[in-house]
């Protein structure tokens, strides 16, 4: 039984993130392999990370003195980050974050939530610092499931499959 709702409750991401095609979204026309190679890489993470953060907040997470799977989310992110892997971000999509320093902080993020906001569930943008190129992408968030309201209680505003957030990727391009 168990086994059978955690199924069910993977198939319901599934299904949201597919309402509009989850890599229909924006992305640059670049037909260029590295970067298309670098879009499938964050395809993997983000599978891997949200399905993370839904099976911790189902089996770990029962009342609010809980770790929360976001803060587990952001402390496995630093540790990703400090081993030169790549930068992944909890953006929050609601204007009312529980920690501030998860709000849309530069352009990018800015404009990858407004489309996000606006029905996509992809954004991306090559960029290129100090003569490397990197694939900035950010990935819409929808509410999984109910247990999230119980520290987001504003989320109960929001209807299915609208973002609530993002996770926001700086990877290295590999050319
Ligand atoms: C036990 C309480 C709790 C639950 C349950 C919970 N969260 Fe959170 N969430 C937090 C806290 C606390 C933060 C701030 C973490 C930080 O910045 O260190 C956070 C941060 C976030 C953020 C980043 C924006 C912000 O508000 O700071 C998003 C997006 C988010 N959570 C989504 C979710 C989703 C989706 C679920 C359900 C799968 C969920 N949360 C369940 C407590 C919770």
């Amino acid at each position: 039984m168990k086994t059978r709702l955690a199924v069910l409750g993977l198939a319901a991401l599934a299904a949201v993130a597919g309402v509009r095609g989850v890599w229909a979204g924006d992305r640059t026309d670049s037909k260029d392999p590295a970067v298309a190679r670098t879009r499938q890489i964050v395809r993997m993470l983000d599978d891997i990370y949200k399905t993370a953060v839904v099976l911790i907040t189902k089996h770990y997470v029962h009342d609010e003195s809980d770790l929360p799977a976001g803060s587990a989310a952001i402390a496995l992110f630093a540790a990703i980050k400090k081993k030169g892997w790549h930068e992944v971000r909890l953006l929050d999509a609601t204007g009312e974050p529980m920690d501030e320093a998860n709000s849309p902080r530069d352009e990018f993020e800015k404009k990858a939530i407004a489309h996000l906001k606006a029905g996509n569930a992809y954004y991306e943008e090559v960029v290129v610092k100090d003569g490397k190129r990197y694939l900035r992408a950010a990935t819409a968030l929808p509410v999984v499931m109910r247990k999230c309201t119980m520290c987001h209680p504003h989320y109960e505003d929001y209807k299915k499959g609208q973002p609530i957030g993002a996770l926001s990727y700086t990877i290295p391009i590999q050319e």
